[in-house]
């Protein structure tokens, strides 16, 4: 399985493993992401407290070798965000925010979490004293009592972020995930899977079924899996199922998955953002948008593709490569795919923009604005109606939705899309 062995490999001893391109693409989503969901998170200047626990269950070894200079894991990209969120969220405050976090790391590999204990030993400042816990041992051994500390800790909110960076796709058992969403709703998980070696590996031999067992793929489902890859629908169709089979096995209500192509493999990794909640998925998608031009100067012989893939290939909307895709194309595919699923969509009955948010959310790369804008400007075309909460139209000139707003058919029904048929 891919990029097994040295790359990730730490001894106290020794030199921290040298990086490879892909997790250090893996390493700045996460940095981008944490940074924004504490941003996101305490908008209000009310808050005066800020609860967060933080949870890398394949934490490795600390630190990475880059060239000759070394550079932060995954642990301390964590920790370092954490520390610098509390200087950014402060400023300029009347009220202080106090932002209290409590780190759990976890590697079964113990010269793996000795090595990490010396790097975090030689960390300064070490401010966040005794709120960190390293633990040797499998992650799903740990996860009953890391879970308990968290209620303990957080009865109420709950709020954490699980990062399990496995290598391939069958150290993560996704019934594991599952049991994290059940027991905490408002947690968001970042799960790193090797589709690609997954579909590349798929066949009928026994050790395929055994070595699938923890993603939950059964005979038969191996069997209809090979039949559409080897079938009309190809990889992009075995992608789609597999992106679907791991949302609902995982209970997640959305998923976003980072594209990443290792050089050396070819093969895709997934850094797959699994969460239950409308803002968490907004958040993620619109690091997509943020790194899609820090990286390309990576070039396409470190990343071949970096985003949707073919994920949505053959999906009602077109919209799967953020590569190639500017915002305003999109704006133009959504305008012109969004009038007809809309249409039966409120045919019913109106439908409130968090429900129109949700049904869209897992099938494009658009973010919650992009969505809102095309509503709006197909409210103003007169395609459709928005109403408020109590039943009342909006007027004309209105310039944003409220998650309350409700889209209906207009008064005087036009051919979905007919309006830009010129
Ligand atoms: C990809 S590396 C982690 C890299 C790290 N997240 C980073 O970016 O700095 C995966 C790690 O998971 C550990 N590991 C493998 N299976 C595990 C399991 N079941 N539970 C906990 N750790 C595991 C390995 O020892 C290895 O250190």
């Amino acid at each position: 399985m891919n990029s097994k062995g040295k790359n990730f490999k730490w001894h106290p001893d020794e030199k921290p493993p040298q990086i490879e391109a892909h997790s250090k693409a893996k390493l700045r989503v996460l940095r981008r992401y944490l940074r924004a969901y504490f941003d996101r998170l305490n908008v209000s200047p009310h808050r005066d407290e800020f609860k967060l626990d933080l949870v890398d269950g394949f934490a490795g070894g600390g630190l990475f070798s880059d060239g000759s200079d070394e550079l932060p894991g995954s642990p301390l990209v964590m920790l370092e965000e954490a520390e610098t969120a509390k200087t950014r969220l402060n400023h300029n405050r009347i009220k202080p925010l106090a932002v209290d976090c409590q780190f759990y790391f976890v590697d079964k590999e113990k010269a793996h979490t000795d090595h990490l204990q010396k790097v975090l030993a030689q960390r300064e400042p070490a401010s966040d004293g005794n709120k960190i816990v390293v633990r040797t041992g499998p992650f799903e051994n740990e996860l009953d009592s890391i879970l308990k500390s968290i209620h303990q800790r957080q009865p109420r909110s709950g709020r954490a972020i699980f990062l399990l960076d496995q290598t391939g796709f069958a150290q993560v058992e996704l019934t594991l995930i599952a049991r994290i969403f059940s027991e905490l709703p408002a947690a968001e998980v970042i799960l790193t899977f090797a589709a690609d070696s997954l579909i590349n590996f798929l066949s009928e031999r026994p050790q395929m079924v055994t070595a699938a067992k923890p993603v939950g793929l059964s005979d038969e489902r191996i069997r209809s899996l090979i039949e559409d890859r080897d079938g009309y629908g190809g990889k992009a169709l075995v992608q789609r199922t597999l992106r679907d089979h791991t949302r609902i096995l995982t209970g997640a209500t959305y998923d976003t998955p980072f594209f990443i192509r290792p050089e050396q493999s070819r093969r895709a990794l997934w850094f797959l953002h699994l969460s239950r909640h409308p803002t968490a998925r907004d958040v993620m998608i619109q690091r997509h948008w943020d790194v899609q031009n820090t990286f390309e100067h990576c070039g396409i012989g470190s990343f071949g593709m970096l985003g949707w893939d073919a994920l949505l290939e053959g999906g009602t909307l077109p919209l799967f490569r953020f590569q190639d895709l500017d915002a305003q194309r999109m704006h133009e595919e959504l305008l012109n795919e969004l009038p007809r699923e809309l249409f039966s969509l409120v045919s019913e009955e109106p439908v409130t923009i968090e429900t129109f948010r949700h049904m869209f959310a897992n099938r494009t790369a658009a973010r919650f604005s992009d969505l809102d804008e095309v509503v709006l400007r197909l409210f103003r075309e007169r395609e459709f109606a928005v109403l408020d909460q109590d039943g009342k139209e909006r007027s004309r000139s209105l310039k944003r939705l409220k998650t309350s707003d409700r889209i209906a058919l207009p008064s005087t029904l036009l051919l979905p899309g007919f309006s830009r048929l010129s």
